[in-house]
């Protein structure tokens, strides 16, 4: 009954996040938006698996947030200067975030198919999991307060 009330809840939190995830569709421009738009949507996907311990779609949204972390990378700013550097450093960090979600995710996968096994031995796996995924988060919030245009509404 918990879990239905939880999944119910996530679900209501996916809603709004889709709405928000259009209207930047809808205002996009440049496509570093629709990159971002996507990474948002991805970030929830891959918080609602953790929080369910229901790893299946966690791969697909973690290698699309590498694509655009890669992608990202190649829009820094040209020329040796420091901002170049630390959009690049933000960019990398984000990208091994995903990266390293990805590869313990296949084997937390992997691992919860057979339930005979004990699953206390990979909680820590899912513990460093969250922080990945907390990882993720600074990188977004550290390269948007630097280097997007317009930081506050
Ligand atoms: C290396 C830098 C960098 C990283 C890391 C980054 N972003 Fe962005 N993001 C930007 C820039 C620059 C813009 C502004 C683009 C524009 O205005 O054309 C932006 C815009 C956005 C937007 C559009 C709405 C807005 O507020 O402008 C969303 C949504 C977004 N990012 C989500 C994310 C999420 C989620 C992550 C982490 C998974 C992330 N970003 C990581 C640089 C980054």
């Amino acid at each position: 009954m918990i879990r239905a009330r939880i999944a119910a809840g996530l679900a209501g939190c996916v809603a709004l996040v889709v709405m928000g995830v259009s209207t930047f569709a809808l205002a996009k421009d440049a496509p570093i938006k629709e990159l971002m738009g996507e990474n948002f949507a991805g970030l929830q996907t891959i918080l609602i698996s953790l929080i369910t311990s229901d790893y299946a779609a966690v791969p697909k949204q973690a290698n699309a947030i590498h694509e655009h972390a890669v992608e990202l990378s190649q829009m820094a700013p040209e020329g040796p200067s420091a901002d170049r550097k630390q959009f690049l450093s933000y960019a990398y960090n984000l990208d091994a975030h995903a990266r390293d979600i990805e590869s313990i995710v296949k084997l937390l996968i992997q691992h919860d198919k057979d339930r005979e096994k004990v699953s206390l031995g990979t909680d820590h796996l899912r513990e460093a999991l969250a922080a990945h995924y907390g990882g993720m988060v600074t990188m977004c919030v550290a390269c948007h307060n630097r280097f997007r245009q317009r930081v506050v509404q």
